[in-house]
């Protein structure tokens, strides 16, 4: 008889496991990056150019790992990224996510363009939710997916600023990535569906219906917009400079979200761990700063908070609990991540998430 297979231990066991799941266009879809995946790389090795310095003897029988964001407290700092269609990992797709964060405290946020309707998202979820917005050619479309997300309690949106165009995405391209028949933008009709269900060589459905529908005119004026069509707060996600935070703020957004997509987009593109200084020094407490990219262990958490953000997303990690384990295999894999952060708070004696600043970080020199 075999043994059952043994639950993951950590992110990277999950993403191990998912690989043996999911079909290869499916896996290699969520994985990928754009062009030569040097940014998708690079993310992650950024957390590698930091060491700690930890403090000792400091009473760490309890550490605190709660965090308040937009005056909404959550019992630690690990929300969920948006991501799209994720009923390709689990039948259940956002719904178990919904839940398995909510459950473990944490901050969701749904992507326009989820496998399942964000009504009945928000209909499963005991957490927060944000809604993240695309701004579509046709502006109508977009009012009315906010409207919707306002009417189902969503508390904040956040407006997905990177890609104007969707970076060439080579992997999806080889294998002519489309949805597959069981899985829908569940927020949008036949005709969308149509597109991001087509398959064909050397093309992706995911690609040719953003260039189909996806704004590429967007400016400024925007974000405005947005403001100016809903009073929930609003944060610019995709956001790697001082001179866009500066605008950012001025356009007086309540925050941004360091990301560089996760390596989807432009490619080279600086990695967020290394452009989260500058943003937080110009955002100068006016406005929440948060990031995601390549996080996969409670040390990497500690470092983008040490560095000013005030929570991070994490992204393919959740897509890899979902297709080990549906609502249950998320839930295990937030609260992994949630029990390092709070070992690696203990080790570096910095018991709470106020404690931690720069001074316990130091650039690696060899
Ligand atoms: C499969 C997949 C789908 C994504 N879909 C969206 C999306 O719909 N909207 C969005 O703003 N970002 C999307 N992203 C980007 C994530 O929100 C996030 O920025 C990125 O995945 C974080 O990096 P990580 O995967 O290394 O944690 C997607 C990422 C992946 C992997």
């Amino acid at each position: 008889m075999t043994a059952p297979a043994a639950r993951p231990l950590c992110l990277d066991a999950y993403e191990h496991q998912a690989r043996a799941r999911l079909p290869a266009d499916v896996f290699d879809y969520v994985f990928g990056g754009s062009d030569d995946e040097c940014s998708l790389r690079d993310s992650r090795r950024a957390f590698d150019a930091w060491w700690l310095r930890p403090g000792v003897l400091v009473d760490v029988a309890r550490c605190d790992t709660s965090v308040e964001l937009l005056g909404t407290r959550l019992s630690h700092p690990l929300g969920v990224a948006p991501m799209a269609y994720q009923a390709l990992a689990h039948p259940d797709g956002e719904v178990a996510t919904a839940r398995a964060a909510g459950a473990l405290g944490g901050l969701m946020v749904v992507s326009t363009m989820a496998s399942r309707t964000l009504e009945d998202v928000a209909a499963a979820a005991t957490g927060p939710l944000w809604f993240q917005v695309y701004c579509f050619r046709e502006r109508a479309v977009t009012t009315a997916l906010i409207r919707r997300a306002e009417a189902a309690g969503y508390q904040a949106l956040v407006l997905t600023v990177d890609a104007p165009r969707l970076g060439r995405r080579m992997r999806d391209l080889r294998s002519g990535f489309g949805l597959p028949a069981h899985v829908r933008a569940a927020n949008f009709d036949a005709g969308v569906n149509a597109a991001l269900g087509a398959r064909a060589s050397g093309e992706s459905g995911i690609a040719s219906h953003a260039s189909r529908d996806f704004d590429p005119s967007l400016t400024w004026e925007a974000v405005e917009w947005v403001r100016s069509v809903s009073k929930l707060p609003v944060l610019l996600k995709g956001v790697l400079t001082a001179e866009d935070t500066a605008r950012a703020v001025a356009a007086g957004v309540d925050g941004v979200i360091v990301s560089n997509h996760g390596g989807r987009q432009l490619d080279g593109a600086i990695p967020p761990l290394e452009a989260l200084p500058e943003v937080v020094a110009t955002a100068k407490g006016r406005c929440e700063v948060l990031m995601d990219g390549g996080i996969r262990r409670g040390t990497d958490v500690l470092k983008a908070l040490a560095l000013g953000a005030k929570a991070v997303l994490v992204g393919r990690p959740v897509y890899w609990g979902l297709a080990t384990g549906g609502e249950e295999g998320v839930g295990h894999l937030l609260s992994l991540l949630r029990e390092e952060l709070e070992l690696a708070l203990a080790l570096a004696g910095r018991p709470s998430l106020p404690s931690l600043d720069a001074s316990v970080l130091r650039r690696r020199t060899f």
